[in-house]
């Protein structure tokens, strides 16, 4: 089964990419590095000719609300049109749990459209919503940072190790379409400003944490229903504390 990989080179992009290829498929890394470009739509007909599932990993160089939403749309309507020509039989994109419960996000707004757009295409898909990954927490302390502090909602979040979301990824990509929605999220529930901290301090960062109920998640003010996964999901095996000591940065002994 020839499988390609829109975002193969980025933080869940090339995890697939080797994962997939372990299992025994010919996988098909694309990027703008490797001259496909759903923007442009530069390379991308060369790319899919003879694949039978396309797995848009892809992502915005910007998070700004206009930006990200038109990265969306104009890659989503390029690439599904270019899997029609392609004769693909299977789409399937990473989107966000929670996407439908946070329309002042201009972030989940966007990626609200891209699976909007995934279901009107005719085309046979699976969407999986993931929780944060681990390795977001950094972008979100960044996204609240002011001076000396850092002031982040204080609502729950289920965040997940990207490999674990991978896995979930993996075996939705080699099997049928659901044509439909599945959840995946981390093992444990947190506050978010408490592993906000966490990973400051891990990393030397001795700035202050704010919870605040009013700090906006990429333009939205969450509750603790936001973005924790249903009763549904897959759950991740690898918890918070593992990553952060897999995870420490080396420090000199004294
Ligand atoms: N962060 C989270 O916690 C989270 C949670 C749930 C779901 N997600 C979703 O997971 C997906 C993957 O996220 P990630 O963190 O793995 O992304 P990432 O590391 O930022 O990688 C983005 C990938 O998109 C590629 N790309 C950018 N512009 C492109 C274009 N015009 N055409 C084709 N490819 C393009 C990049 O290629 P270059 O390297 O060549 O630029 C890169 O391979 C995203 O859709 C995101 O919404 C994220």
């Amino acid at each position: 089964m020839k499988i390609v990989v829109i975002g193969g080179t980025g933080l869940i992009g090339s995890r697939l990419v080797s994962t997939l290829r372990s299992k025994g498929h010919e996988v098909l890394p694309a990027s703008p590095d490797s001259g496909v470009n759903t923007i442009t739509g530069e390379g991308v007909d060369a790319a899919l000719a003879g694949a039978q599932v396309v797995v848009d990993v892809s992502n915005s160089p910007s998070f700004d609300d206009a930006a990200v939403l038109k990265f969306f749309e104009t890659s989503s309507t390029n690439l599904l049109a270019a899997e029609h020509r392609a004769g693909v039989r299977h789409h399937v994109i990473l989107s966000i749990v929670g996407t439908d419960r946070v329309p002042q996000s201009g972030y989940l707004r966007a990626k609200l459209a891209q699976e909007n757009l995934i279901k009107q295409s005719g085309m046979p898909y699976s969407i999986l919503r993931s929780t944060q990954f681990f390795e977001f927490i950094a972008r979100i302390a960044q996204s609240g940072a002011n001076g000396s502090s850092v002031r982040v909602s204080g609502a729950m979040f289920q965040p997940i190790l990207s490999c674990d979301v991978v896995a979930a990824l993996a075996d939705i990509t080699v099997g049928a379409p659901l044509n439909g929605t599945v959840e995946v999220g981390g093992p444990e529930q947190f506050r978010m400003a408490d592993l906000v901290r966490r990973v400051l301090r891990a990393n030397g960062d001795q700035r202050e944490v704010i919870p605040d109920s009013h700090a906006r998640y990429f333009g939205a003010e969450l509750d603790d229903a936001s973005l924790v996964a249903g009763p549904g999901a897959r759950l991740g095996s690898v918890r918070f504390e593992q990553w952060l000591q897999d995870n420490a940065p080396q420090r000199p002994a004294s």
